[in-house]
């Protein structure tokens, strides 16, 4: 459903996306996963015919953006960065205006509205002006109204980034539903988590270029080597001295120790037990989740 040959887009000297390749089929949804700047929305804004490719092709349902862009965009519902809502009307009018946009005929736009309204938990404020929501809802409502057009292709770039617990997760069951219809789904993040719960495979993204294509497992791997423990001691410590059975390797950070482990748990303890018979005050211990960077370095091979 879609089909992304080269891609490369060059602002002045910047080469933001760089020869970019990958598909995605019906009922998938993949992701791509990268930093800031990494290039994922001027992906995104390429393939929805926002922006001109400087250099190869995007097709969606087998219609190329830049040639058949009416026929390309029929078949989208896009979720953009920036939330699109007018935040002078409401959710509900909001919703009509998006069906009226995608030629659905009336009845069956206020039809559509409502279920959307009832499936997004809207219905409270279904008649407030969008610019009174929340955050949180404020993005519900522009999932919503990608979902007015029943689209064979979604495109969602950061759908859930900085949202409370609640709505992340309404709205990631909801893209879960839209794949098991049959949609074929693209989005962008840079929460691991996310893209490990969601996507069936997933595109590190970085300085424009796709580094390496993982189904959830190998990025798990990936997640499991770069967590680590990190510990600040009164006395100095050698890195020698605190590497322990399960740690695969430490390293320094500032006046803390970095112990990488895929368990936590039994290194805590180590590291307890050291400080008591050395005498030497922990002045903080923490364990780090897993970091984009180490994942990156795992799964391009710069790590151990
Ligand atoms: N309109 C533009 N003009 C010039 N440079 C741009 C423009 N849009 C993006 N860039 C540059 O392209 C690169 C990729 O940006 P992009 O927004 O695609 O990254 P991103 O992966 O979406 O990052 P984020 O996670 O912060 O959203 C960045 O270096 C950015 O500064
Ligand atoms: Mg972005």
């Amino acid at each position: 459903m879609i089909e992304v040959t080269q891609l490369t887009k060059v602002f002045d000297t910047t080469r933001a996306v760089d020869a970019v390749s990958f598909t995605v089929s019906r009922e998938e949804i993949f992701g791509l996963l990268g930093p800031n700047g990494a290039g994922k929305t001027t992906t995104i804004r390429m393939l929805t015919g926002i922006l001109k490719p400087t250099e190869g092709h995007a097709r969606i349902g087998g219609y190329d953006i830049q040639e058949h862009p009416l026929e390309a965009k029929q078949l989208m519902g896009i979720v953009p960065e920036m939330a699109n809502a007018y935040v002078d009307l409401s959710p509900w009018r909001n919703l009509l205006l998006m069906g009226e946009l995608y030629g659905i005929p009336r009845k069956e736009r206020e039809k559509k509205a409502g279920s959307l309204i009832d499936l997004f938990a809207l219905s409270e404020k279904m008649h407030h002006r969008v610019r009174t929501l929340s955050k949180g809802m404020h993005q519900r409502v522009t999932v919503a109204m990608a979902l007015m057009n029943t689209a064979q292709v979604l495109l969602l770039d950061e759908p859930t980034s900085g949202l409370d617990v609640e709505s992340a997760r309404l709205i990631r069951d909801i893209i879960r539903t839209s794949r098991e219809e049959g949609t074929a789904v693209l989005l962008t993040t840079h929460n691991l988590q996310e893209a490990d719960e969601l996507c069936s495979r997933i595109a590190i993204m970085n300085h424009g270029k796709i580094m390496a294509v993982e189904r959830p497992e190998n990025l798990k791997r990936a997640i499991k080597c770069s967590t680590s423990v990190e510990v600040a001691f009164a006395q100095e410590v050698g890195e020698h001295e605190v590497w322990f059975e399960s740690v695969n390797r430490v390293e320094r950070k500032g006046d803390r120790l970095r112990l990488y482990t895929e368990a936590p748990e039994l290194v805590i303890p180590l590291v307890v037990d050291y400080s008591r018979s050395t005498q030497n005050l922990i002045l903080s211990l923490s364990t780090i989740g897993p970091d984009l960077e180490d994942v990156f370095l795992q799964v391009t091979g710069g790590g151990q």
